[in-house]
């Protein structure tokens, strides 16, 4: 029996999808617990890459049941675009797939409301998937949630209640027209009947298994500098990604997790806005972007980019008892002469102690790197540690000495089978 959250440690796209549909072969349930079609998650099978958006990444394997958790805000449309996929793609779900009563829904209003905040002054950059709105409701109490479908009469007073709300805000605020009841009545009631086979208690489902032996991943979206306590707060999305997010996120408790494992890219990656204290606006940048194909896989926005920062990781380490680590897009350095790594911050010529969350700070400070030689190898055919060139064995060692973990994947491509296990 395993208990073992996968956590993003950076600013979320370090390749968790690639990694939870490999680590899924020995895993009999997988579960997303926060986060909502905000995630992109590719995986890559054969000539055929999947995304996915709100169902697991393990999916794809036929022995294993996923869960959509409590934690997780679910927009109707883009969970029904993801399930017809699958059908379409022969990917049998019936009795595969569990989403949690508790879990809220995205309503039109929360995408109008997202893409209203992103046109004022205070911009995030978000997905524009209604995210943060979503679970503003969610802890106003106001919230629809995947339980509520299942009283029609009860439903359609809390939507008008609820819109009626927005509304009044749209027009008044905004100088909207706002939004027509029935249509997202109509909506909500389509999708009761396409998802009420799915519906189910998740946690009660999810602590049966692990009673019963069975082998559970918990699947994070986003990243650690991402979360709404712990990261790069206002410029961060609006749940818990780092590893507590994923006992609350699904009513698994905190004494039967075994593990956490760590997806850590091996540069620096960030969408949307806020402070990057490594990265790079030279062609080094422009090149670790193209190398590594850092394009979002939910918007398609170009992906910020620079060197590895350590001083983060470890920080990522600290707060999410990461204990394992998989070094990702590893191969994406291979042409470098040189690659650096940021050991440290130094603000007006003092050494921070401590990685600092507040944003004025993160904007002053000044890396502190170190330089390590490139391999100037192709690495990504290579399977075995040992045949690794001796500078990305460096390269590896320096960082797990870093970030104060232990390496126990290293991945050398998008594909299942470009992994090296150490
Ligand atoms: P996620 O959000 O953490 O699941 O990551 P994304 O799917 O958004 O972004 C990761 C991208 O890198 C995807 O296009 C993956 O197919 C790709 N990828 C994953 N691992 C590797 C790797 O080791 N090397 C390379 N070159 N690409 C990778
Ligand atoms: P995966 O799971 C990278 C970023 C957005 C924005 C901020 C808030 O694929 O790693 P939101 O729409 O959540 O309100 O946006 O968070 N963001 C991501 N960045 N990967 C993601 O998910 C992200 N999900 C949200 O770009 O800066
Ligand atoms: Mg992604």
């Amino acid at each position: 029996m395993s208990v073992s959250i996968v956590v993003g440690s950076q600013w979320g796209d370090e390749g968790k999808g690639k990694i939870v549909d490999l680590l899924s072969s020995e895993v009999d349930i997988v579960a997303r617990y926060q986060g909502g079609a905000n995630a992109g998650h590719t995986i890559e099978v054969g000539d055929k890459k999947f995304v996915f958006h709100l169902i697991p990444s393990g999916i794809l394997h036929e022995n294993v049941t996923c869960v959509i958790g409590n934690g997780v805000v679910i927009e109707p449309a883009a969970l029904l675009e993801e399930i017809n996929m699958l059908k379409e793609n022969g990917i049998n779900i019936d009795g595969r797939l569990f989403i949690s009563r508790n879990a809220h829904l995205i309503m039109p209003y929360h995408k109008l409301l997202d893409s209203i905040n992103e046109q004022g002054k205070k911009k995030i950059g978000t997905t524009g998937r209604g995210i943060g709105p979503s679970y503003i409701d969610k802890y106003a109490r106001k919230g629809i949630r995947i339980a509520d479908l299942l009283n029609k009469d009860s439903l359609k007073e809390k939507i008008r209640t609820n819109l009626e709300e927005k509304n009044n805000l749209l027009k008044k605020v905004y100088d909207h027209t706002g939004l027509e009841v029935n249509a997202i009545i109509n909506e909500c009631l389509n999708f009761d009947n396409e998802i009420d086979q799915y519906v189910t208690d998740t946690s009660a489902y999810l602590n049966d298994a692990i009673n019963k032996g069975k082998s559970v991943l918990l699947e994070g979206a986003q990243g650690a500098l991402l979360d709404v306590d712990h990261g790069t707060y206002p410029y961060v999305t609006s749940s818990n990604p780092t590893s507590g997010g994923a006992c609350t996120g699904t009513g698994i408790p905190p004494t039967k997790i075994t593990d956490v494992i760590g997806i850590v890219k091996a540069y620096t990656t960030r969408v949307g806005l806020g402070p990057f204290p490594t990265e790079l606006f030279d062609e080094t940048g422009k090149k670790l972007g193209e190398v590594g194909a850092e394009f979002g896989a939910t918007t398609g926005r170009k992906r910020r980019c620079g060197w590895f920062d350590a001083f983060l990781v470890k920080y990522s380490t600290t707060i999410n008892g990461i204990n394992k680590a998989v070094i990702t897009k590893l191969d994406v350095l291979d042409s470098f002469d040189e690659i650096k790594v940021c050991v440290g911050y130094e603000i007006n010529g003092k050494t921070l102690k401590y990685f600092p969350t507040s944003v004025e700070k993160l904007s002053e400070a000044k890396p502190i790197y170190e330089t390590l030689s490139g391999w100037k190898t192709n690495i990504s055919g290579i399977r075995n540690y040992e045949e690794l060139p001796n500078a990305t064995k460096e390269y590896l060692t320096f960082i797990s000495k870093q970030c104060g973990f232990d390496i126990n994947y290293v991945s050398v491509g998008p594909k299942r089978s470009q992994t090296i296990v150490i």
